[in-house]
């Protein structure tokens, strides 16, 4: 029998605040028609005052971990992966105060930097940990609040991205059980590295000494060039796996791509030569959730039923970097679905 480290938990965490198109309208030259029609997103959420990256990661790590009692039996867990591009601080990491504060004790934590393909970075890292016999147990969240570094004065910025958290639980089990992670693709290319940029805080143009440059402080991006690569890159890493795994003719049966613009989604559809309903989406309600966007689109998929035992799920993500990649399972058995959270005025 092969090891093989098997998805048996799945979690979400939303701050309270919840902002809509029109509430962006009051602040900026925009309105909701441009927002929906250019993203199809109506809605995100923003963290509260004082509450931190690290708190979204707890709630939904609490969740993934509920369920992975239920599916898998309790069992401690033995290594915390955290995908983040925004730390509670730049030094240290965040994943070990996350880890002391859901009570795992001094199990090895640490952060994954990988921008909106964070996630499948940290699970990737989390598989190879738990199929090498370092981990029996591995939580792997996906968790920023990117409200604490956009541009107040930017409204492209503003219309897209969210704050949020997604955590999964993965064990060690067996390579053809479902849930097994069967594969991935990863990729990234430095030469792209302003297209999603933070330019000052870093070893570079430093947070003391010499002021920053006017805005350079603020994440930026450059919305046209990204939304091309970004299409480019989710169809050719998801091609590439999905050869590789043999899955053809119309499958998978789901994609859970990053959900950054669903005319990105379409495009990438498009290529693959799959339905859009194949495609799972929650940016409707949350915007561009970077590192925790695809655990908390399955997580939003599981309470909505919209993901089934058994189905094939592709995952795929293209973030600053530039990096990509692609992951592949077959959905297990999560048994009651997760709660779906309450409607936010
Ligand atoms: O998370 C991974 C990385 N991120 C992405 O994947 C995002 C990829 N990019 C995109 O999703 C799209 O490029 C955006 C949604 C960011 C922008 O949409 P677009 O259709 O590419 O618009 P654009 O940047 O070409 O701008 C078209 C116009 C511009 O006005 P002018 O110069 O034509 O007069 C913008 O200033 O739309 C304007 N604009 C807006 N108008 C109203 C940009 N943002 C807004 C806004 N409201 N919020």
């Amino acid at each position: 029998m092969t090891r093989a480290a098997v998805l048996c938990g799945v979690g979400g965490a939303l701050p309270t605040i919840a902002v809509s198109n029109e509430e962006l309208a009051s602040r900026f030259d925009t309105s909701d028609q441009w927002i929906r029609t250019r993203t199809g997103i109506g809605n995100r959420h923003v963290i509260e005052p004082g509450r931190a990256t690290s708190d979204l990661a707890v709630e939904a790590a609490t969740e993934a971990l509920a369920v992975a009692g239920r599916t898998a039996g309790p069992a401690p867990v033995d290594l915390v992966v955290l995908a983040t591009s925004t730390p509670d601080r730049p030094c240290p990491a965040t994943a070990p105060v996350v880890a002391h504060r859901l009570g795992l004790g001094t199990v090895p934590a640490f952060d994954v930097a990988a921008v909106c393909t964070g996630f499948l970075y940290a699970l990737a890292t989390a598989v190879s940990m738990v199929t090498a016999g370092l981990a029996d147990r591995a939580l792997v969240i996906g968790a920023d609040t990117f409200s604490t570094i956009l541009d107040p004065a930017d409204r492209t910025t503003a219309a897209i991205f969210g704050d949020g958290a997604g955590a999964v639980v993965l064990r060690a089990g067996e390579a053809d059980e479902p849930g097994a992670l069967l594969g991935f693709d990863l990729g990234a290319d430095g030469a792209g590295e302003d297209l999603i940029t933070v330019r000052a805080g870093g070893s570079r143009q430093r947070a003391s000494g010499e002021a920053a440059a006017e805005g350079d402080q603020w994440f930026a991006m450059q919305g046209g060039p990204v939304f091309t690569e970004a299409v480019l890159r989710m169809s050719e890493s998801s091609r590439t796996l999905l050869e590789r795994l043999g899955w053809t003719g119309g499958e998978p049966a789901k994609v859970v791509a990053h959900q950054a613009n669903i005319r990105i989604l379409r495009a990438v559809g498009e290529q693959l030569g799959l339905d859009e309903k194949q495609f799972v989406v929650n940016l409707d309600r949350v915007g561009n959730t970077v590192a925790g966007s695809i655990p908390l689109a399955l997580r939003d998929a599981v309470a909505d039923g919209d993901l089934a035992s058994g189905q094939r799920v592709l995952l795929t993500a293209f973030g600053g970097g530039l990096t990509w990649g692609s992951a592949a399972l077959v959905w297990p058995d999560l048994g009651r679905p997760a709660p779906t959270p309450p409607e936010l005025p």
